[in-house]
């Protein structure tokens, strides 16, 4: 048995130890009362309550004891999991230390990048909930990039912030909210709406511009809505340069974050072949088409 074996065998050993030893404690815990220093429980001393309140006092401890407990579970598991990715050389991704240093407006990537959730009440509440998943994947990437975009949401209100009320402390995330409209937020000229229906085709991304995406999951009931949006306000438009890459069989309208993470990885120096190779899922066989040799992309899932 080599080292590397030796030691992810002890790791599992004392895990299955420290599990019974902490369902032990678990039990022990859920016995004591003692365990905090409280004078007082709602505003009364302990040695005064009534046997209901003690009753109700008792319960509390026990639930601040579980808590604790849990919490003591969870970061043996992360930890154990941080030993088993550094023994098997798998990638876990940057620490919470090295995610806190790495805000947005420390970022050398100044690309900004605004989700338009004005369509809220064209969508029903599944697809709401949709929308709201794929920011949090949107999130999720930008926060564990090494330089993160410039990140907003606008006309975040009503039915979107109600759905998004659903998570806990996004007011505290690193992504800037805006109730108000893009327009009422930033000159009309840096604006550039994403639409797969726009003629024009986009090459690279500006700094001093930012790109909006639709924030909608509609399965292409509403066609085109974007880019009427974007003429009817009289601002530029734009759609990714899907087609010179790839031939797909059905239609080149992708998800909110599929094109959130095409444009990362962009700015991070892919190129447009590469970026959409990570990003799309893509069918084994490769098809001929005009003598090139385009890649075919399954239908996109919202
Ligand atoms: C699911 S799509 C919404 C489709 C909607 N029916 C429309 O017409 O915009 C979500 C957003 O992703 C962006 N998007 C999707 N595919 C794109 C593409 N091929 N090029 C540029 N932007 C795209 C657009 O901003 C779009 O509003």
């Amino acid at each position: 048995m080599s080292n590397m074996e030796v030691e992810e065998t002890n790791i599992n050993n004392n895990s299955k130890h420290d599990e019974t030893e902490s369902l032990n404690i678990s039990n022990d815990s859920l016995q004591s009362e003692d365990s905090t220093d409280l004078k007082y429980f709602n505003g009364v001393e302990i040695s005064q309550l009534t046997k209901r309140q003690m009753k109700k006092y008792k319960k509390f401890l026990n639930w601040e004891n579980v808590k604790k407990i849990k919490r003591a579970q969870e970061r043996k598991k992360c930890k154990e999991k941080k030993i088993h990715a550094k023994l098997n050389n798998i990638e876990i991704g940057p620490s919470r230390k090295e995610l806190n240093k790495n805000k947005m407006e420390n970022s050398s990537c100044k690309v900004g990048i605004c989700i338009d959730l004005s369509f809220s009440d064209l969508m029903i509440n599944k697809d709401m909930a949709k929308t709201i998943k794929q920011i949090l994947r949107v999130y999720t990437e930008n926060r564990r990039a090494k330089a993160p975009m410039q990140l907003h949401l606008t006309s975040f209100n009503g039915k979107s912030k109600e759905e998004m009320a659903r998570h806990n402390g996004y007011e505290n995330w690193d992504i800037n909210i805006h109730e108000k409209d893009y327009l009422d937020i930033f000159p009309k000229e840096k604006l550039v709406y994403l639409s797969s229906e726009s003629d024009n085709v986009i090459q690279n991304f500006d700094d001093d511009k930012i790109y909006i995406i639709g924030g909608l999951v509609d399965h292409n009931f509403h066609k085109g809505i974007c880019l009427k949006k974007a003429n009817e306000q009289g601002i530029a438009h734009a759609q990714l340069p899907i087609s010179e890459y790839f031939w797909m069989k059905t239609r080149k309208v992708l998800t909110i974050n599929q094109v959130f993470e095409i444009i990362l990885r962009i700015t991070e120096g892919k190129n447009w072949k590469e970026a959409f190779e990570m990003i799309l899922p893509k069918r084994k066989e490769k098809r001929d088409i005009e003598k090139d040799e385009l890649t075919e992309i399954t239908e996109i899932k919202e």
